[in-house]
């Protein structure tokens, strides 16, 4: 099966993500014509190096390379000062250069942090990105948001720092635990959701396939979303505009999180889901799509056994108005007013800071009586 790729063109910072099943056998030929020394430093979790560092390893030796790797935990709680300190002060006793090459391999918090340690390390260096979950490859993996989070709030340390390179292979998806590759699909449907109603459409008939092991799927739909995020990358790198309808579902998502206490109750991924679900059904309370559409997405993602509804969190959750509250504390707030991707219909997106509190409020309470 052949690999696709996709292209970033930013000025001066433009890169490739090749995806598809074994490109991280061809991760060695790239980084050797990168320059740089031929030693390359890995950042990678310990779950991900027990999986898969020793493939990783090879093929970087195949090249001619040698590589030194630093596992750290898994999980959020990783993206922290310690850990990010941690990385740093061994990318410098491992003698980083400016013009070496650091290599994140792992998920979404080891993209992230790895990415803002390269961001920080001698005022930058180059990192390529080897995603290893669905999120990573469809999101994080893309773009250059880069950072760690704060007892104040996730993600709320960083910097833009694009990669030089992204390997997305889709092999890798074969080791995650179901419920981690439908987290990860919560954000493959929010594309179609936002911009593409024909990827919605293709999303209906081979989601489930993809979910089984669909590998023309796999490779499809993380293209798809590639393409879709490099687009709105390049308009808008630093999110003035564009770049926040990739927040689609995530002002509902992030007050899910927080009321759950980032825990494992509500993956990212799954909140992100519940939270397209709620955004369109917000938008067709402001008339501004069908009802049948609030109840398509919702039905998309029971087909694809994931969490639809705020019933569907486990555990006692905030009433309304403390929901509201922590929509307010996302740092998508702009002067005071909530920030909302709404929808006039599937893939047709828009941001907006016009939405009443009650509307919202109504949403909310409508949902939480259903648990
Ligand atoms: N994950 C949203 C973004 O990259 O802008």
């Amino acid at each position: 099966m052949s690999a696709a790729t996709v292209h970033v063109d930013l000025p001066g910072r433009d890169y490739d993500i090749h995806i598809g099943p074994g490109v991280l056998d061809q991760v060695g030929g790239y980084v050797a014509a990168m320059g740089g020394r031929r030693h390359v430093c890995i950042l990678t979790d310990e779950t991900v190096a027990g999986l898969h560092l020793n493939q990783l390893q090879t093929a970087l030796t195949a090249a001619g390379l040698t590589s030194e790797a630093l596992a750290l935990p898994p999980g959020e709680a990783t993206k922290c000062w310690a850990q990010l300190q941690r990385a740093v002060e061994w990318l410098l006793e491992q003698k980083v250069e400016r013009g070496d090459v650091v290599v994140a391999f792992g998920g979404g918090v080891i993209g992230d942090l790895a990415g803002f340690a390269a961001a920080i390390l001698r005022r930058g260096v180059r990192f390529v990105q080897l995603p290893t979950t669905l999120l990573a490859q469809v999101d994080s993996s893309v773009g250059g948001k880069t950072g760690i989070n704060s007892p104040h709030g996730k993600n709320l340390i960083g910097a833009f720092h694009q990669p030089s390179l992204v390997l997305a292979d889709t092999d890798l998806l074969g080791t995650l635990a179901r419920r981690d590759l439908l987290a990860g699909y919560g954000e493959v449907v929010k594309y179609g959701l936002l911009g593409d109603a024909a990827f919605f459409d293709w999303l209906e008939a081979h989601g489930p396939a993809m979910a089984a092991g669909d590998m023309a799927a796999r490779v499809r739909i993380v293209t798809r979303s590639c393409e879709m995020k490099a687009d709105i990358v390049q308009r808008d790198e630093t999110e003035q505009g564009d770049r926040a309808l990739l927040n689609l579902g995530h002002t509902f998502c992030h007050a899910l999180e927080a009321a759950t206490g980032y825990s494992d109750r509500l993956l990212h991924g799954e909140g992100v889901a519940i939270g397209c679900a709620l955004a369109f059904e917000l938008s067709a309370r402001l008339g501004l799509c069908s009802q049948e559409d609030p109840s398509r997405v919702r039905a998309h993602l029971r087909d694809m056994g994931m969490k639809v509804d705020i019933a569907d969190i486990p555990g006692d959750l905030p009433d309304a108005a403390r929901l509201l509250d922590l929509m307010g504390q996302d740092k998508k707030v702009l002067d005071g007013k909530l920030r909302f991707i709404l929808a006039r219909g599937i893939g047709d997106a828009f941001l907006t800071s016009d939405v009443p509190g009650d509307t919202v409020l109504g949403v909310l309470r409508d949902a939480l009586a259903m648990t």
